[in-house]
């Protein structure tokens, strides 16, 4: 058995930054944020989403990077290595079986990405009114099937990434595509914003009502703050360990932070507006997106073109965070049971395709596999998004704090002392005390709802 030992790296700091934001931006921005906002209130949620992002986020980041460079090795190596013979790695376990969880229910909205690129391609929606769209969609999730086989191919389509490594897949399709979809979400954001009755959705997005924040608001932002940032399984301890020992940690966290909280924003702007205008209610689920996006472009200019190139663009983000859970669990694989990283891509995707399959399936009407309302794919993404992902983040910051400590980690983010890093002693305290404390609270008040 052939054993690949050799371990890829990043090429370039871009590639890095872009591969790390290729992961955190995705259908947790464009398609979740919309919908947990939607449901808890509006700006009252934004207000602790940005807070979760800003405070824990990029502690919770940094710890990730400094463990997966520190340790030169994948989620559950990591802990192993740094701390050989304790229980840390069930931290690493817990990463790989969230990130089958996550790739598995994930894959089934990245497939719908795939079917919405088909309607836009034959100019499906042109002339419909919202009715019609949203009649549509629900027939769309009733076919169940034809949702199985658009996964299926998007699993296969991550799976070919990851087949062929690191700096070929990932690096080279992050690089030139999330700048573009940051353009067309301007060109969405001015039409949105400049329809009839598009104040009322900036109104909910951007104006608090303080009575609206409840352990449910809290606990959906910090779930929501992991997921969109990749944050809490590991991902970013895997893709640590791919970043050169002389890059900057820190200012890394922090342009990917940035990026993916703007395109979460934008994707807010996006959405509001023109639900408001049209009449989508913004607890509309996950109509809210998939209705919402093509009225919009039924009243634009060059609709048809911008269109298409949205849905590509949405599958492509979808993609190159499909491709970082399925790194994390192929670099396990690889690296720990010494399988080929062929097989272990195949393995992980059909595994992922198995338990996909109910998730896509319980979305249809009278599904055996949903009951009163739950679905498994509810079930999926509330198990691993509110509780294993802040779990494993909670756990990661401990670790960091108490365990690693602080002359290794200002080792680490000052690349052993070649860098100022200014904010490491601040960042440090927040890792130590505040973050476990901020997510434990959150964490609990949670359980007790
Ligand atoms: N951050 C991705 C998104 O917002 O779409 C989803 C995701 C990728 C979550 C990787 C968790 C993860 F480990």
């Amino acid at each position: 058995m052939e054993i690949n030992n050799k371990r890829d790296s990043f090429g370039s700091k871009i590639g890095i930054i872009s591969a790390a934001a290729g992961s955190a931006i995705g259908l947790g921005n464009i398609y979740r944020f919309p919908c947990e906002l939607g449901d808890n209130g509006g700006a009252a949620f934004l207000l602790v989403y940005l807070a979760v992002v800003i405070l824990l986020g990029i502690p919770v980041m940094l710890s990730e990077f400094v463990i997966g460079r520190r340790s030169q090795s994948n989620t559950v190596g990591a802990f192993q290595k740094l701390v050989p013979k304790s229980g840390w790695s069930i931290v690493g376990y817990m990463g790989v079986l969230c990130g089958f969880l996550i790739f598995s229910f994930y894959s089934t909205v990245s497939g719908w990405t795939l079917e919405y690129i088909l309607k836009a391609i034959t100019n499906s929606f042109r002339g419909k009114d919202l009715a019609t769209i949203e009649q549509e969609f629900i027939d769309f999730h009733n076919m169940g099937w034809r949702n199985v086989l658009w996964q299926a191919a998007f699993i296969f389509l991550t799976g070919y990434v990851v087949f062929k490594g690191v700096k070929d897949g990932i690096e080279k399709y992050a690089k030139i595509l999330m700048p573009l979809l940051f353009v067309i979400l301007i060109i969405l954001g001015i039409r949105s914003i400049t329809l009839p009755g598009a104040k009322e959705g900036l109104v909910f997005l951007f104006k608090p009502d303080f009575s609206k924040i409840t352990g449910d608001v809290l606990v959906g932002a910090l779930g929501q703050g992991f997921f969109s940032l990749s944050l809490g399984m590991g991902v970013l301890i895997t893709y640590g360990s791919y970043i050169k020992k002389n890059d900057n940690l820190t200012s890394t966290a922090f342009s990917v932070v940035f990026a993916d909280t703007l395109i979460a924003l934008l994707a807010g702007i996006v959405i509001f507006p023109a639900a408001f205008s049209f009449g989508v209610k913004p607890t509309a689920g996950m109509g809210l997106v998939f209705n919402t996006i093509p009225m919009i472009f039924n009243q634009m200019h060059s609709g048809y073109f911008f269109c298409v190139i949205f849905f590509v663009l949405l599958a492509i983000a979808a993609l190159t965070s499909t491709i970082s859970l399925l790194e994390v669990v192929v670099a396990f694989i690889t690296e720990q049971h010494h399988i080929k990283r062929e097989w272990a891509t195949v393995i992980a995707c059909c595994i992922t395709l198995l338990v996909g399959t109910f998730a896509s399936l319980s979305l249809m009407e009278n599904s055996p596999f949903a009951k009163d309302g739950y679905t498994v794919f509810g079930m999926m993404d509330f198990l691993s998004s509110n509780i294993l992902l802040p779990l494993g983040g909670l756990l990661i910051v401990i670790f960091t704090g108490w365990k690693l400590g602080k002359s290794q980690f200002f080792d680490e983010v000052t690349n052993g002392g070649a860098l100022k890093s200014p904010l490491k002693a601040i960042i440090f305290f927040i890792i130590r005390y505040l973050a476990p404390l901020a997510i434990l609270v959150v964490f609990i008040s949670g359980l007790i709802n």
